[in-house]
């Protein structure tokens, strides 16, 4: 039975005297949920969340990283960076950083591993662009990034990571992917872990889904079969909200 996650990843919000009052907001109402809950924040307020979390059952991410460990890498942040300061999971290959940043399979991989290699949970993102489900090629592409981000995997690592499935043209448009659809789709990545790592591993391993999840929607793509949780952008950044998805 895998234990559902609901990551709430800020993206580019909040600053410290606000993080911290959001995460106070959620800390004593999510002290008794039975699903995993992890804020994802910026850089800049991560010492201070993992300040305001101590005691709760709230875990602490990032939204990326870079693949070296140091370097004439400017405005990078490394593991071992987000390590020290008690960060436990880090979404890698988010849509916006592969549609913004030249975030590519290859670079997703090489963070993937050097993820693993520091004991960070990565959360890593696959997911079609509307020109790609419009063109049919939504399980082709998901099957790629998934395989490429994937390459040198072992089968132990393998347990250690959550997939995040993020149709690109739901994200922050208020369109969501039906729960049917999308949980299609989450079943097919699934079968992708199969046959790389067989069925005991596949069913391990954590699936979420992304794209405009709110509190309305969130019981209907909860209760799917194959969906193990949420990555929530915009509703996570109200506690209200983002408290009713985690209690979905
Ligand atoms: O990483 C989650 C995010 O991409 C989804 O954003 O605002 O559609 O929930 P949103």
């Amino acid at each position: 039975m895998r234990i559902p996650i609901i990551a709430g990843n800020w993206k580019m919000h909040n600053i410290a005297e606000e993080a911290v009052k959001l995460v106070n907001e959620l800390k004593a109402e999510v002290r008794n949920t039975d699903v995993k809950v992890v804020i994802c924040c910026p850089f800049t307020v991560l010492a201070e969340v993992k300040k305001a979390v101590e005691g709760s059952n709230i875990k602490l991410g990032a939204q990326n990283m870079h693949w070296e460990d140091k370097g004439a890498y400017t405005g990078e942040i490394s593991a071992d960076m987000l390590k020290d300061i008690g960060v436990e999971y880090v979404i890698i290959g988010h849509s916006e950083r592969r549609q913004y940043f030249n975030e590519t399979d290859e670079t997703v991989n090489k963070k993937v591993r050097k993820a693993l290699e520091k004991e960070l949970l990565p959360i890593l993102c696959v997911g079609e662009t509307l020109e790609e489900r419009e063109a049919d090629r939504t399980y082709e592409v998901v099957k790629s990034q998934t395989l490429k981000a994937l390459e040198n995997i072992t089968d132990e690592e393998m347990k250690s990571i959550v997939v995040a499935y993020e149709p690109v043209w739901a994200i922050g448009t208020g369109k969501t992917a039906s729960p049917e659809d999308a949980n299609a789709v989450i079943a097919y990545i699934r079968e992708v872990i199969k046959e790389k790592y067989g069925e005991d591993i596949s069913e391990l391993v954590p699936i979420q889904y992304g794209g405009s999840v709110k509190a309305a929607n969130a019981t209907e793509i909860m209760n799917q079969e194959d969906i193990d949780g949420a990555l929530v952008g915009g509703a996570s950044l109200k506690a209200e909200e983002f408290l009713a998805i985690v209690n979905f």
